[in-house]
């Protein structure tokens, strides 16, 4: 049975991430900050902690092997929205460092501390194992009332491409998937808005993605079937990402 470690996935499209992998039968290794995870399976490990905690990330990597052995993939997940929506002239510093933090300084350092296991996995068809980052269009769309939250899927997106280029020589494929516009906890507060703006044709496929949408495409990038595609970046996003005339 392979091994996965999913950030993030108490709720939303980690969850979602979750149940995929546990229904294809794998065993998975779940992070959150929440004392408790609602999953209940011989297969599923929870470790409640703080991807922007050194400590919290090396805790979450020793439960999973102590659990369930080797790790066959990651899925970034964890990512937090600004805790206040704030025009970029007033931005603070506070809230910079809270969504770097957590969303690229983790996924970075949980990338590396995982990659050194992975480095040492026995080769299978060429491949040591899968990492797949979850970005988010905000990598290349600027919204000038989150900016850092744009800054960090942009510096996502390119550990995304360090990892792929440094893994490649190990047989590790490192790619990312970039979300639209996604029905979960992070967009209720904002759920008009996109309502208006999807009602009013911004999306060519006329829909909110759900978390699975998310699942599904993570699911294709790490497990076997695109084994020669390595620092790419899908987007999965009902086609926002098409400049349209
Ligand atoms: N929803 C969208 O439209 C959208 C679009 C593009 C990209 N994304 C990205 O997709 C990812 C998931 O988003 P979502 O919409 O599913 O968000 P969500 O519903 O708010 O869920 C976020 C998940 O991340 C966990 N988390 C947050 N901060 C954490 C931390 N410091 N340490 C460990 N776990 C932490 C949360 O766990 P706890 O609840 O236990 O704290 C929760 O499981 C994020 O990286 C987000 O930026 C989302």
């Amino acid at each position: 049975m392979k091994h996965v470690i999913i950030s993030g996935c108490t709720r939303g499209i980690g969850a979602a991430c979750v149940k995929k992998f546990l229904d294809a039968g794998y065993r998975v290794t779940g992070m959150g900050r929440s004392a408790k995870s609602d999953f209940e399976s011989v297969n599923f490990n929870y470790v409640s902690g703080d991807l922007s905690s050194s400590a919290d990330r090396q805790k979450l990597v020793e439960s999973a092997i102590k659990k369930f052995g080797q790790i066959d993939i990651l899925v970034n997940v964890a990512g937090v929205a600004p805790l206040e929506r704030r025009d970029l002239l007033e931005m603070t510093e506070e809230s910079y460092d809270r969504v770097m933090d957590i969303n690229t300084k983790g996924t970075l350092f949980l990338t590396q501390a995982v990659a050194r296991e992975m480095i040492n996995n026995p080769e299978e068809k060429g491949i040591r194992g899968y990492i797949c980052n979850i970005s988010s269009l905000s990598a290349y769309t600027s919204s000038t009332s989150r900016g850092e939250y744009c800054i960090s899927k942009a510096g996502v997106s390119m550990v995304t491409k360090l990892f792929a280029d440094r893994l490649a020589e190990y047989g590790i494929p490192v790619n990312e998937v970039r979300p639209g516009i996604i029905n979960t906890d992070m967009t209720s507060k904002v759920k008009e808005k996109y309502d208006n703006l999807i009602g009013g044709g911004l999306l060519p496929i006329s829909r909110w993605g759900e978390p699975e949408d998310i699942a599904d495409a993570v699911f294709a990038l790490t497990t076997g079937a695109l084994p020669y595609v390595t620092g790419q970046s899908l987007d999965v996003d009902g086609g926002f990402h098409m400049r349209r005339l």
